[in-house]
Order: C-alpha cells, then sequence, then structure tokens
C-alpha cells in the first residue's frame, strides 16, 4: 500500500457516526473519500462537504451524502491533502487548484486532519511552488507585482489555456525555493486587491498523518 493511501485511510479512523466531515482534494484526500465510501456501505452515518467539484463527484459515486457548505452550522472534521508541510505545522496546498475552497472548508472545521506521504514533511516550505488565486480581472498586474518584487511567478495553464479554478479564477504559481516569514507573506498577500486566496496554511493542522513506508506516524498539535 502507498503512503499515501496508509496515511488517507488512516485519517478515517477518526471518523465517527452523526459528523460533518470535509472532504479534501487530491490523490491522498480521494483514499479518505474512498475509505469513507466503504464505511457507509457498512453503515457509518455521517454528511460530508467536499472542497472541490471533482471531490463531490467522486463522493457522490461513493453515495456520500454532500451537503452544501453554507447549511452545516460547522464541519467535525476535515481530512485533507497538502504539498508540503514543515515542523511547524505551516504548509503549502493548491497544487490540485482546490485552495479556496479548502481554506473556507478548513476554516469551519473544529478539527482539521492532513494527509501526506514522507516526502511532504520538510525542514522548511517552499521548495513546491506557492499557488496564489487571483481574479481574473486584474491578474496582469498581480502577475507583475510579483515580478517586480523577483519572486518568480507562473500564470498555471491547462491544454494552453490559464488554468480556471472552480471559482472562475486564474492560479499563479510563485516559484521563491524556500519561505522563511510565512505569516508576513501570508499577510502581504491577502492585502493585494485582487488576490482571492494564497496556499499558505498557517495554524491550521490539528493532526498530521504521515504514511511513512509501510505505516503511519501521527503527530498533534
Ligand atoms: C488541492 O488543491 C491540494 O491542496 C491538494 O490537497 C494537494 O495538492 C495534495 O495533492 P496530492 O494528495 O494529490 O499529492
Amino acid at each position: 500500500m502507498s503512503e499515501k493511501q496508509l496515511a488517507g485511510e488512516k485519517a478515517v479512523e477518526f471518523i465517527q457516526d452523526g459528523m460533518i466531515v470535509g472532504l479534501g482534494t487530491g490523490s491522498t484526500a480521494d483514499f479518505a473519500t474512498r475509505k469513507i465510501g466503504e464505511r457507509i456501505h457498512n453503515g457509518l452515518n455521517i454528511k460530508a462537504v467536499a472542497t472541490s467539484t471533482a471531490t463531490a463527484q467522486l463522493a457522490t459515486a461513493l453515495n456520500i451524502p454532500i451537503v452544501d457548505l453554507n447549511e452545516v452550522d460547522k464541519i467535525d472534521v476535515t481530512i485533507d491533502g497538502a504539498d508540503e508541510v514543515d515542523v511547524t505545522y505551516t504548509g503549502i496546498k493548491g497544487g490540485g487548484g482546490a485552495l479556496f475552497f479548502e481554506k473556507m472548508v478548513a476554516s469551519i472545521s473544529q478539527k482539521n486532519i492532513w494527509v501526506v506521504d514522507a516526502s511532504k514533511y520538510v525542514e522548511q516550505i517552499g521548495k513546491f511552488p506557492l499557488p496564489v488565486e487571483v481574479s481574473p480581472f486584474v491578474y496582469a498586474h498581480i502577475y507583475n507585482q510579483f515580478q517586480d518584487k523577483g519572486m518568480k511567478p507562473q500564470m498555471r495553464k491547462q491544454q494552453k489555456k490559464y488554468y480556471l479554478t472552480d471559482s472562475g479564477n486564474y492560479i499563479i504559481d510563485l516559484h521563491l525555493n524556500t519561505i522563511k516569514e510565512s505569516k508576513e507573506m501570508a499577510s502581504w498577500l491577502n492585502a493585494i486587491p485582487g488576490v482571492i486566496t494564497h496556499g499558505l496554511f498557517i495554524n491550521t493542522v490539528d493532526l498530521l498523518v504521515i504514511g511513512n513506508g509501510s505505516t503511519t506516524r501521527i503527530m498533534e498539535n
């Protein structure tokens, strides 16, 4: 079994009857979603909120009842993947383009469990390009601002067109190599008009489940 599968399935042990569960996006979170589908088939009774269209489609195919984020008071547990996470539990998400909904769902979740393979647990984040979701109305100006600051921006593309997120925005990936001042960087990005959100997740993770070889390592923040 892969480290991603080990981590994804392990996290599902924290799901109990009656919970509202946030379903993450990406190949690792998909393992959790499939396991939840299996448990529902065996009698588990939960409702779920999806962080992307792709996850909603997978969940529906697995007979996981999906509810709208605005129809729930809170989310009990969210299981999501990440692209990098460091020893302070600061992470980068959004490699799969679902960062906006992922951030919203994480923000109203009482417990956030991240599931990653061992390669994503790093000393310092930043090797993975930092995704910034921006409004198509003003993207070129934001891109130029990043360029002027030497942040090595790259417009994310799909089939030669700009990649469009589920909420109809573009993504600029910043090739920073290392991010030392993540809080300052997050505040700076948040303050730019036209930035919808960014992939820096600070103070989000409660439990980190790392697939490690043939076992899992669980770390509590
Ligand atoms: C989706 O936007 C991302 O935040 C994913 O959670 C992240 O890219 C992890 O993906 P994998 O589990 O496929 O590596």
